[in-house]
């Protein structure tokens, strides 16, 4: 083998394992209703005794679906974003105790920003929706999410990084998701809601995002208007 083919090779195995990439402007597209296609963010992090994530989402599905899907192999609705179609409700489960935020304008066909908070030590979980923050209410107290983190965009876990069910994934787009291992003042929210500058996300940061994808999922450029 001649140094031009190692090169090569050596280049090969960096893209594919150092998926680290800044994902600025770019979304990823959920063209079809399967149940296998999905992106799993990767993190290092074992314990979030509080917790923000916030997404910016783009669907018409009219039945149920989940937004974002985090579970640890004692709680498999550890931190879980779901709308429930019947209720018209957005819910937010919160180590499998789930909050019901009503009276949401969740219109199809547009991006909704989305922003959840959780505290252990109030239990206290509040949705942001498109700038308007919800009453908060109570889930879960006294103890971290902890363990072995799994998460995953596109479809909603009934096991441990598994069981999907093709009736509750997404199709559609998804945009700047964001984690931080703190509940984010309502100051950093509303910079995050208007894309001004905010801090980005310490436990997974759109802009330095180590995924896998399975299935089909097209990472594309955001831009849907002519500049
Ligand atoms: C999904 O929904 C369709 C239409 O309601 C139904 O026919 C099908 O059995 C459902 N599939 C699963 C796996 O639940």
């Amino acid at each position: 083998m001649d140094f031009k083919m190692e090169l090569l090779l050596l280049l090969v195995l960096m893209t594919s394992c150092a998926a680290v990439q800044d994902l600025s402007g770019q979304m990823f597209t959920f063209p079809k209703q399967t149940k296998s296609s999905y992106i799993r963010p990767t993190t290092s992090v074992r314990d979030l005794s509080a917790i923000t994530v916030c997404h910016r989402t783009f669907t018409d599905l009219k039945r149920d679906h989940s937004l974002f899907s985090m579970s640890t192999p004692s709680n498999i609705n550890a931190f879980l974003i779901f709308w429930d179609s019947a209720n018209k409700e957005m819910e937010a489960h919160v180590k499998d105790t789930k909050a019901e935020y009503l009276g949401l304008d969740y219109k199809p066909n547009m991006w909704h920003s989305i922003c959840t908070t959780w505290d252990s030590a109030t239990g206290l979980t509040q949705m942001w929706f498109d700038g308007v923050p919800t009453i908060r209410k109570f889930t879960s107290t006294g103890s971290s999410i902890s363990g072995s983190i799994i998460i995953v965009l596109g479809q909603e876990q009934d096991d441990h990084g598994g069981s999907f069910d093709i009736n509750q994934s997404l199709v559609g787009m998804m945009s700047d998701v964001h984690i931080w291992n703190y509940v984010l003042s309502s100051c950093e929210i509303h910079k995050y809601m208007d894309k001004l500058n905010y801090t980005p996300g310490n436990v997974i940061n759109w802009r330095a995002m180590e995924f896998q994808t399975f299935d089909k999922v097209v990472v594309e450029k955001e831009e849907m208007t002519c500049i």
